[in-house]
């Protein structure tokens, strides 16, 4: 056997072993590239005699020849073999999508739930004037009342009649704005918008954002604000959780309250079976190391760590005081009206399940926390 049939035996044997496209490149460059085995012979024709030169180069190219072929089918045979093990049939990568913020999607929602019932939703300026955030509310200059809203002043120049800019520390700016746009009741309306203050820890961040219910005609009662907050809970908290009014003051309602909601995590009750039984004395005491001593009532029986007795507290509502009412053209010895301020984030955080127990990572734009929602 010559050194040329060597070549081809072993062309043969390595392509009986490859299997996969990527060998097959490999295979064709080792014989057929340009320093692969062919080239090497060919450069040999230059050492030999003449007369041998023409034989030499023909056997040379009968094996590339074959080679050729051979690489051709096996390259055929490849294709189809991988073409197949392509499932044509399979779902594509899907391309990641972005999405709402979790609460555009909770606006939303809170503007359906009063849509239903007949409320206009509306939106009113981010940057007010003083004259719409406190003194039309019944907050006069230097109103000590004016500290319960910690506010962001804007470094412009006052206005004659409506005062200093403010960054709207609350939704109740807009009370007024409405009662001038409508001129004459009824009034219902529902305004969602952002708020500052200047706070930053687990529950509070310097903007957030509130809904604010205004309802005025002939004949308003507290019955309604109480029937309208519990349909609003029903809606969004779901069927079993309950309202409750809490007297309170603000300046602009009479009589004023503080709203609550039963607490998703006890039941309303205010308390929870512990997590550790204390069954025998080392998990009693494992419990007792785990738990503030404070919230163990007895045996399994702990306090809520979530909620106050209970219940968590939604926002602020009441009677529309009538001197706002006098301020916004509505006669109060003809009309009454009742309002309500409710944080956003805050019912978010009290829908049940959300489990968050920091704020300030809705705004943290971190997109594994977000893609939950
Ligand atoms: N504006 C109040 C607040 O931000 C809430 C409120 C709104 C209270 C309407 C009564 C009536 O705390």
């Amino acid at each position: 056997m010559n050194s040329h049939d060597d070549l081809l035996k072993k062309f043969e044997t390595d392509l009986n072993a490859i299997t996969t496209l990527e060998e097959y490149q490999r295979l064709e460059t080792n014989y057929l590239g340009r320093n692969g085995s062919i080239n090497q012979e060919l450069k040999k024709i230059k050492d030999l005699s003449v007369e041998a030169r023409r034989e030499f180069g023909e056997a040379v190219n009968k094996i590339k020849q074959d080679i050729e072929q051979q690489l051709s089918l096996k390259k055929q045979a490849l294709l189809t073999t991988e073409t197949l093990l392509i499932d044509v049939t399979l779902p594509g990568t899907p391309y990641p999508k972005g999405s709402l913020h979790m609460v555009t999607l909770a606006i939303e929602e809170i503007s359906r739930i009063f849509e239903h019932i007949g409320f206009i939703r509306m939106s009113y300026p981010e940057i007010e004037w003083e004259h719409f955030s406190f003194e039309t509310l019944n907050m006069p200059k230097d109103h000590p009342a004016r500290d319960d809203f910690e506010t962001f002043f804007v470094n412009a120049p006052p206005h004659k009649t409506y005062g200093k800019m403010v960054l709207s520390p609350h939704t109740s700016s807009g009370q007024n704005r409405e009662m001038l746009r409508v001129g004459k009741p009824p009034i219902r309306m529902i305004n969602i918008a952002k708020c500052y203050r200047p706070n930053w820890d687990a529950t509070h961040v310097p903007m957030f954002h509130q809904f604010e219910g205004v309802c005025i005609d002939e004949s308003v009662t507290i019955t309604h604000l109480k029937g309208t907050i519990d349909y609003f809970a029903k809606e969004f908290f779901g069927e079993k959780r309950e309202t409750r009014l809490r007297p309170f003051h603000f300046q602009f309602t009479e009589p004023s309250f503080e709203v609550d909601i039963t607490c998703d995590v006890c039941d309303g009750t205010g308390y929870v079976s512990s997590v550790i039984p204390s069954a025998s004395e080392e998990s009693s005491q494992r419990r007792n190391a785990l738990l503030d001593p404070s919230l163990i009532v007895q045996d399994d029986k702990v306090k809520c760590k979530v909620c106050k007795s209970g219940w968590l507290e939604l926002g602020g509502a009441g009677m529309i005081h009538p001197n706002v009412l006098t301020a916004g053209n509505i006669d109060p010895e003809k009309y009454t009206g009742w309002a309500f301020g409710i944080g956003v984030e805050r019912v978010m955080m009290m829908k049940g399940g959300i489990n968050l127990d920091d704020l300030r990572i809705m705004y943290s734009g971190d997109v594994r926390f977000l893609e939950q929602f």
